[in-house]
């Protein structure tokens, strides 16, 4: 999408690449950080979560989120991801928790390198399900 990146953006973008290095990852060794930037440009961060038994796994997409929202935030506007591997995108799961929670969020997808991709997650969950709350 046409997006011109803001300061607060390249921001975002870093806060997200160190987040990474808090990724508790021993079963698949990929590691993710994700960072959100709230309606008050606080910036929250999350990375993922392995456990042995699997689906309580958590990704780094919803620790931001669900850790903002369980402090009471409501409203957040842009998210940023950084995995392992160069353009790592949110699994479908996390798709729909963006979606749902800020649908008309950015998503910058970050690189190590500092190399982005930008979205609008309407993009990246076409006819996306939510009720209108
Ligand atoms: N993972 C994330 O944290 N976010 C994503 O969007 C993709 C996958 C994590 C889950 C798991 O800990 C590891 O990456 C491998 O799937």
């Amino acid at each position: 999408m046409d997006y011109r990146v803001l300061d607060i953006d390249k921001k975002l973008m870093q806060e997200t690449i160190k987040a990474r290095e808090n990724a508790y990852a021993p079963i698949s060794n990929f590691r993710v950080g994700a960072a959100i930037l709230t309606e008050s440009d606080e910036i929250i961060v999350g990375a993922n979560v392995e456990i042995s038994s699997f689906s309580p796994t958590s990704c780094a997409e919803r620790n931001a989120i669900f850790s903002y929202f369980s402090g009471g935030g409501r409203h957040f506007t842009k998210i940023a991801i950084c995995g392992d591997d160069d353009n790592t995108f949110p699994c479908g799961v996390c798709r729909q928790v963006i979606y749902e929670l800020s649908p008309e969020a950015i998503v910058f997808i970050v690189n190590e390198d500092s190399s982005y991709k930008v979205f609008n997650i309407r993009e990246l969950l076409p006819n996306g399900f939510r009720y209108e709350l």
